[in-house]
């Protein structure tokens, strides 16, 4: 089936009349998930975080969650004989919950049409590297490894690939001469704190729209205030 996002038709954007429902889903300790809710309690975002979805029990997301009375439910991929059946759980809690927007906030599952059909256009990933270098697992210690001067994060739309989908914002962060993995993969993660709130804020004032890509190439292009192109921060 065509993604949602290779289609020719302008994607408007979101109502903004209420705060953005998010639906955040994750499998780890959920720190970009607090930087959501931080920016949400300093009123640099105007949203509000409607349930949590982890397919991991043990994920420290889920505790964040339920700190702040958020629905924190788990839905363990390995009771699903399948993807798309373990995203057809995923879509019913989102729903349930009136969702409007779903963030993959460290969440390590790849999607299926089941949950992008369900939210066109609705789905956003931040990913630690400077895509589409470093796709899937341990990104940061993959450019590590590889020697790159520049690392950095990539706030994108989410189609059926691997960390594939349109990119709507990066930021980049310098590899110092004394980083080790850790340094450079806390640096990074510094870095996305601030750029996924950004972008959701951006999302929630209608400010970031698809259009289609040129002729003969169906991927989507992300447009920000009218400008086509991914937005780019300095050294945060
Ligand atoms: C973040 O670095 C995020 O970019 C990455 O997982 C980490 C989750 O940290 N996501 C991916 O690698 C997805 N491909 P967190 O649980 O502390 O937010």
């Amino acid at each position: 089936m065509t993604s949602p996002l290779a289609s020719t038709r302008s994607v408007p954007p979101p109502r903004s009349a209420r705060p953005l429902r998010l639906g955040v889903l994750l499998s780890g300790s959920g720190t970009n998930f607090q930087a959501i809710l931080d920016a949400i309690d300093e009123q640099r975002l105007d949203a509000k975080v409607s349930v949590v979805i982890s397919n991991v029990a043990s994920a420290g997301g889920l505790e964040r969650a339920k700190r702040k009375d958020i629905p924190a439910i788990v839905i363990d991929h390995r009771r699903y004989g399948n993807r798309k059946d373990f995203d057809a759980a995923v879509v019913e809690v989102l729903e349930g919950h009136g969702v409007d927007y779903v963030v993959l906030a460290g969440f390590m599952r790849v999607l299926t049409n089941v949950l992008l059909d369900a939210f066109p256009t609705r789905v956003v990933n931040i990913h630690p590297a400077l895509l589409p270098a470093f796709p899937g697992l341990n990104a940061q210690s993959q450019a590590f490894a590889y020697g790159v001067r520049v690392a950095g994060c990539t706030v994108h739309f989410v189609d059926a690939g691997t960390d594939t989908g349109p990119i709507i914002a990066q930021a980049v962060v310098p590899v110092r001469n004394d980083d080790d993995d850790e340094s450079l993969r806390q640096r990074i993660l510094r870095a996305e704190h601030k750029l996924l709130p950004t972008v959701l804020q951006w999302i929630g004032e209608g400010r970031v729209t698809a259009k289609p890509g040129p002729k003969g190439n169906d991927r989507a292009r992300v447009v920000l205030d009218g400008v086509e192109g991914a937005f780019l921060f300095d050294d945060p």
